[in-house]
């Protein structure tokens, strides 16, 4: 009932995982299929092995987590091992593999694209992250750098190609339309918001990077906002992401437009498995409303 398809590719069901979290390893990207995702996108990657920000790097908040990583990752090459060794077992379970890729510029956005593509059903260009200054923040929210990352990935890889958009800028229309002129095939919306918590006894920000991304219940409201607006303006498919805890979150987007959706902070509050969870809450209304999947994306614009 869940089955669908998203350019060309054919996904068991629409709740995928976000980036960011368990997709830093092989094993716990399976943790994650035998959860019941039906795709699971990587920790965003770069061309060189990269520790991150110092301690702490995230702290819970009213509504969700304020986290600043820093990108941490092995590299693309040290990656590439851990994909290998649960490619074949996720095709078995017919989960699919989203690579999600940064960069500092275009051609290392599109040098690790080109190594990952082989490994991978789509790519994820992080243009968004809300703090990694010199790894894609100025990125994406610029038009003409957006375009010519995009664009330069487009021509290195054959696989769909779909770029996160930060709601970190005044207008998210202008950057979509760069990238969907750069020829993207979707988007992916949205990253983090970016925010700041202070310790009030040590008198100072509680994060090592000082701010970060706000994700989780909070920012829902944001996310189903921008979801509307990207599907009012073009017709590409859009993944929605932010604050999904439940199938009437996942709903939500949907209705507002999104082809499939991603969860993060969820896997915090509801397990390993909340996909499947997820997908039993979405099959349940489909069928009190006698509706299908296919119908409610963007049902509620009509
Ligand atoms: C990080 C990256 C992101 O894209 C984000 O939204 C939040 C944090 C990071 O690795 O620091």
């Amino acid at each position: 009932m869940l089955e669908t398809e998203i350019c060309g590719i054919k996904f068991k069901n629409p709740v995928f995982l976000a980036s960011g979290i368990m997709g830093e390893t092989g094993s716990a990207l399976k943790r994650i299929a035998k959860g019941g995702a039906g795709a699971v996108t990587t920790k965003s990657i770069g061309l060189n092995p990269n520790p991150g920000h110092r301690n702490p790097t995230i702290v819970e908040v009213y509504g969700g987590f304020l986290n600043a990583m820093g990108l941490p990752n092995p590299g693309i090459d040290e990656y590439l091992e851990e994909i290998k060794e649960v490619r074949a077992e996720l095709n078995r379970m017919n989960v699919k593999i989203i690579g999600s890729v940064y960069g500092k510029n275009e051609e290392e956005f599109a040098e690790v694209a080109k190594r990952m593509e082989k490994y991978v059903d789509i790519i994820e260009l992080n243009i968004s992250c809300p703090h990694a200054k010199g790894y894609g923040a100025t990125i994406g929210q610029n038009p003409e750098l957006s375009y010519s990352v995009c664009k330069a990935v487009k021509k290195s890889v054959k696989v769909p190609v779909f770029a996160k958009l930060t709601p970190n800028v005044t207008d998210i229309i202008e950057i979509a339309q760069a990238v969907v002129d750069a020829g993207v095939d979707g988007l992916v919306a949205i990253n983090t918001v970016r925010g700041m918590a202070i310790d009030i006894k040590a008198k100072k920000p509680i994060l090592g990077n000082k701010f970060g991304g706000l994700s989780g219940k909070a920012i829902k409201p944001i996310g189903i906002k921008v979801v509307w607006d990207l599907y009012e303006n073009f017709d590409v498919p859009i993944i929605g992401v932010g604050g999904i805890m439940n199938g009437e979150d996942a709903i939500e987007y949907m209705m507002a437009g999104a082809s499939a959706v991603q969860i993060g902070s969820g896997v915090y509050y509801r397990g390993y498995d909340i996909f499947k969870k997820v997908c039993d809450e979405i099959i349940d209304f489909l069928k009190e409303e006698n509706l299908t999947l296919k119908e409610i994306v963007g049902i509620a614009h009509e």
